[in-house]
């Protein structure tokens, strides 16, 4: 018997067979000279025929108010700078492939007010349904101005784009209405005039494995889910953070904000994949009940409870290295200069339900920060100390499971090892499992599968009404609480940081901190650590402990006795000598409080923040064995010690 692979839906694949291809039809695009096209659909429609999985029976009718040929159009599409050959995802490029599918675009402009170009569009999608074979099928692509959804969907529907043979769909792309009342009313107009299971509102994380991946790792994998629950696990975080900032998108975003334009969405979904009860099946409905169940069991917060559970931060404008300032979201085109939207936003949300009741659910995104990353991290309870007194062993750290979502892509779990040695001495170590090493696959855009799911009457991976306002829901009070009570500390966050201080202090009051998961290749990025041995680096990933210092505040006293060095990961700190002077600034990348660690002396210098700074604590026992482990690691300690403090040592002193 051939291995059975369920792809999400109801699909089943036989390992030994191909996967069936993509059911005919007739794509319309609205919007189809915008960048969501170009960058997006395309690369995904040629990535499908790459794969052998676009039926033979598919035409493409791109349609918007730009006057094209669909000569012109093709030209555009092809292009190097725009089109295909830019945006493809693949290693090589395939001509013979793009050529079939470009002959099989066609573009025809038209004036969604002009209900005669309604019926030049149908008329021309029945010509190509013709040409094609396509069955009668009609995908319907909305990648227009939001705005236009409702009326492009009573238009469509009174041109009689509903009327023949085969199946009629349309895609909706995000968002899905602003608020929860805008979102009631869209889905009203909508649905006055398709039925629910011909609409499919698209949200493109649904689109990636990483995302796909957490049900079937929760329910294909017995050993998790009788874990997954209130008794053993502490808390979860939900981290989206993105390098980028608002950059060319001021108009559109300046209206939404992060909270609408990440986490009411694409955030709530994968809570929703993280937590939802185990469906009767991998039918559409089955998941999506679940998921709606579970967002409808999310607390909806009264304005104190907002205060109290969520923060927001706006990035500011922020010297860089060079000396050349480099603007704040105020200063983007198309903001408003003294604009209270934010960039960032964390918070704490809880599900009121018999698993997850008092479980903290932390979310986090922004614009503008450190480093490209999505991260769920689910931390279990902590074993119990009690059983290591009279041990060496001094903490017992919890075992976490981290979903990498992007840019790194897959999971580890971390617990503790012993040391190997006479002694009993504790380690964290993890095991991992990376996409790249374990499958070979191309790089998707995420919409492949969503295309290919939609042609094929598979609901799984969009959502339905009642779960995008069971989103709005949750998403409503804080919206309202923040348009009431206006920033005024905005900017409150630099560029290339952590985000506001806030944020750290919302998990501070609960006793725990964000896990800013550092990987290899953020470290490899800091000079100090460039070119070195990757299980060094692994090491470190794995010991690293974030804080947060505000302007001012005291990181280390000269005199004291403490057992750990700084890694400063963004901001700048001031070394200040006995007699109080500034005698030197760090900036990021920099380490201190090394020297005390490597000779166990008390601090020699006071260290001070000068700016908010974002910071990873590496303890002594970590420091001592990474330097046992990693010789590397040691010459290059050394050298800090004798360019920095003229201090000479010798190997043997540095690992005593
Ligand atoms: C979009 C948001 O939905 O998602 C963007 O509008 C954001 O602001 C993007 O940058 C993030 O998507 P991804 O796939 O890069 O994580």
């Amino acid at each position: 018997m051939p291995e059975t692979i369920h792809f999400p839906g109801t699909h089943e694949i036989h390992s030994t067979n191909l996967i069936p291809s993509s059911a005919p039809c007739v794509m319309l695009i609205f919007g189809a000279t915008g960048d969501l096209t170009k960058r997006l659909l395309i690369p995904a429609l040629y990535n499908l025929a790459c794969d052998g999985l676009l039926s033979d029976n598919f035409a493409l009718l791109g349609t918007g108010r730009t006057q094209l040929t669909t000569e012109a159009f093709h030209e555009h599409m092809s292009s190097e700078d725009q089109g295909i050959r830019k945006f493809h995802t693949r290693n090589t490029f395939d001509e013979a492939v793009w050529n079939k599918l470009a002959s099989r675009l066609h573009y025809v402009s038209s004036n969604i007010d002009d209900p005669e170009d309604f019926k030049k569009l149908r008329d021309q999608v029945v010509q190509l349904d013709k040409q094609y074979q396509a069955g009668g099928n009609v995908l319907m692509y909305l990648a227009t101005s939001p705005s236009l959804f409702g009326q492009l969907c009573a238009k469509l529907r009174q041109a009689g784009f509903n009327d023949g043979p085969g199946w009629k769909r349309i895609i909706i792309e995000k968002p899905f209405g602003t608020d929860l009342e805008s979102a009631r009313k869209l889905n009203q107009e909508v649905l006055a005039h398709w039925e629910e299971n011909q609409i499919y509102r698209i949200d493109h994380y649904l689109g990636k494995e990483t995302v796909q991946n957490l049900l079937a790792f929760r329910f294909s994998n017995g050993m998790f889910e009788p874990l997954w629950n209130k008794n053993n696990i502490d808390n979860i975080q939900f981290n989206v953070c993105e390098e980028v900032d608002v950059g060319s998108r001021g108009g559109y975003y300046d209206g939404s904000g992060v909270l609408r334009d990440m986490m009411q969405n694409h955030m709530f979904q994968m809570l929703a994949y993280l937590c939802m009860e185990p469906p009767a099946s991998f039918a559409a409905d089955s998941i999506r009940n679940e998921k709606a169940k579970l967002l409808n069991s999310v607390r909806i917060f009264k304005p104190e409870e907002v205060a109290r559970n969520f923060v927001r931060g706006q990035y500011g404008a922020t010297l860089q290295h060079n000396g050349t300032l480099k603007s704040g979201y105020r200063e983007t085109p198309n903001v408003n200069p003294q604009s209270n939207t934010e960039t960032f936003a964390a918070g704490k949300l809880y599900i009121d339900n018999w698993r997850w009741e008092g479980v903290p659910i932390y979310l986090r995104s922004g614009k503008a920060l450190w480093k490209r990353g999505t991260e769920i991290v689910v931390e279990f309870k902590k074993a119990p100390i009690a059983l290591f007194h009279n041990t060496p062993v001094e903490r017992v750290s919890s075992n976490r499971l981290i979903f990498n979502i992007q840019p790194v892509q897959g999971i580890e779990l971390l617990f503790q090892a012993k040391v190997p040695g006479p002694l009993l001495g504790l380690q964290k170590v993890d095991m991992r499992f990376s996409y790249g090493d374990a499958f070979n696959v191309s790089r998707y855009t995420g919409y492949e599968v969503m295309i290919y799911a939609c042609t094929n009457g598979d609901a799984t991976l969009f959502s339905r009404g009642d779960l995008v306002e069971a989103a709005w829901k949750i998403a409503q009070p804080i919206l309202d609480y923040w348009k009431d009570n206006l920033a005024p500390e905005f900017p409150n966050y630099t560029r290339g940081s952590w985000g506001p201080k806030e944020a750290s202090e919302l998990l501070k009051r609960d006793g725990r901190h964000w896990y800013e998961v550092a990987t290899t290749e953020i470290l490899e990025r800091l000079p100090l650590f460039k070119d070195s041995d990757p299980l060094l680096l692994n090491s470190l990933t794995m010991a690293l402990r974030p804080i947060t210092a505000s302007a001012g505040e005291f990181i280390l006293h000269r005199g004291a006795l403490t057992k750990e060095m700084y890694l400063i990961s963004h901001g700048e700190v001031e070394i200040i000598d006995s007699t109080g002077q500034v005698i030197e600034t760090l900036r990021e990348g920099d380490v201190f409080g090394e020297i005390s660690i490597l000779i166990a002396t008390t601090r020699i210098a006071t260290v001070r923040a000068k700016t908010l700074t974002d910071l990873f604590v590496l303890g002594k026992a970590d420091f001592c064995r990474i330097l046992r482990d990693h010789p590397q690691f040691a010459e290059t300690m050394l050298k800090v010690a004798k360019e920095r403090y003229s201090i000479t040592l010798s190997k043997e002193q540095l690992m005593s």
